[in-house]
C-alpha cells in the first residue's frame, strides 16, 4: 500500500497535466440544430447564451461550418450567421481560426470570434465562444428539410427528397365501408359499390372488417359489388379478367 502511494507521488503529477481530448465523448457538447444549415433562411437562433467550450454538431443537414461568407445574413436560422474565415485542419490537428459574423448590411465580419477546430477523423469539434449579441449564431451544414409530404433516406432532409404516400396530406381515408369485406354478399336492395367513380390516388383504409386488400380470389357479388377486385402478388384481378392494370 505504501509502495503504491509512492508510485502515485512519482508518476501521478505528469498525468494530471495531460490535456483532455475534445474528440472524445464526454469532452464535447452535442449541437443538434438543423436550422443552422447555411441554406435555411428562417429562424431567430441566438448563441448569446451558448457556454464557451467544445461542440460537436450532429444534425442531419451536415456538420461543417461554412468557409465562405453567407453574404447579407439571414441564413443559418438567424439574422447574423457566423462562418469560419479559414480552412480546416488535417486529421488529428487543432487550429486556431477566426469565425466571422456576417451582418445583413453586407459586412462579412461585423464581429470576430477566436475559435478552435479539431479534426477528429469522422467529424470535427469546435471550441466555440458565446456571441456578443443576439440574432447571431454559428452555421453548420448545407442540407435543408424536405417539403411537407416528402421523405428521404436522410431522415427527411435533402438530398433525395421524394413524395411520401404515408404522409397524411398525401392520402384520403376510406372509412366505414364494411360492405367491401370479401365476406359480404351484395344484397338485392344494395347499391353496388362502383369504383369507376373513385378519385385516383393514395388511400388509407379504415374499416372494422379489415384494411388489407384481399389476396385470394373472390366470387362475383362479394365485397358489396358485382365484380370484386383482388390482388395476387403485385397484380390486380377481377372475376372476368386477370391482370386488369
Ligand atoms: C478573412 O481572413 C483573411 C486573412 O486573414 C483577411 O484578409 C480577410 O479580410 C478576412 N475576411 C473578412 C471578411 O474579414
Ligand atoms: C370472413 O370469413 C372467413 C372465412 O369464413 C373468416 O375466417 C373470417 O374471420 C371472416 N372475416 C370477417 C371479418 O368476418
Ligand atoms: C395473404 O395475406 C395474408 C395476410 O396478410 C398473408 O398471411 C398470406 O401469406 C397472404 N397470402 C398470399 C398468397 O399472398
Amino acid at each position: 500500500m505504501e509502495k503504491l502511494y509512492k508510485l502515485v507521488l512519482i508518476f501521478g503529477l505528469p498525468f494530471v497535466s495531460c490535456e483532455s481530448d475534445p474528440c472524445m465523448t464526454g469532452n464535447y457538447e452535442v449541437l443538434n440544430d438543423w436550422e443552422r444549415s447555411v441554406n435555411n433562411a428562417h429562424g431567430s437562433l441566438c448563441d448569446f447564451s451558448l457556454s464557451n467550450g467544445w461542440y460537436r454538431p450532429i444534425s442531419l443537414v451536415g456538420n461543417t461550418m461554412p468557409t465562405e461568407c453567407p453574404v447579407n445574413g439571414f441564413k443559418c436560422g438567424t439574422s447574423v450567421p457566423i462562418w469560419m474565415n479559414g480552412s480546416y485542419p488535417l486529421l488529428g490537428e487543432t487550429i486556431d481560426v477566426v469565425a466571422c459574423a456576417s451582418h445583413y448590411n453586407g459586412d462579412c465580419c461585423v464581429d470576430a470570434y477566436d475559435i478552435q477546430v479539431k479534426n477528429c477523423g469522422e467529424y470535427y469539434v469546435y471550441n466555440l465562444k458565446k456571441t456578443v449579441g443576439c440574432r447571431q449564431a454559428y452555421c453548420f451544414g448545407t442540407e435543408v428539410k424536405c417539403a411537407v409530404g416528402e421523405t428521404s433516406d436522410n431522415g427527411g432532409f435533402t438530398p433525395g427528397c421524394e413524395f411520401d404516400p404515408c404522409h397524411p396530406i398525401n392520402y384520403k381515408v376510406l372509412n366505414g365501408e364494411v360492405k367491401r369485406s370479401s365476406n359480404y354478399t351484395l344484397q338485392p336492395d344494395d347499391n353496388a359499390i362502383e369504383d369507376s367513380r373513385l378519385i385516383t390516388g393514395w388511400y388509407k383504409i379504415d374499416s372494422a372488417t379489415g384494411n388489407d386488400i384481399v389476396n385470394e380470389s373472390v366470387s362475383m357479388g362479394q365485397c358489396g359489388t358485382l365484380y370484386p377486385v383482388w390482388m395476387l402478388d403485385t397484380k390486380l384481378y377481377t372475376v372476368y379478367a386477370s391482370n386488369i392494370f
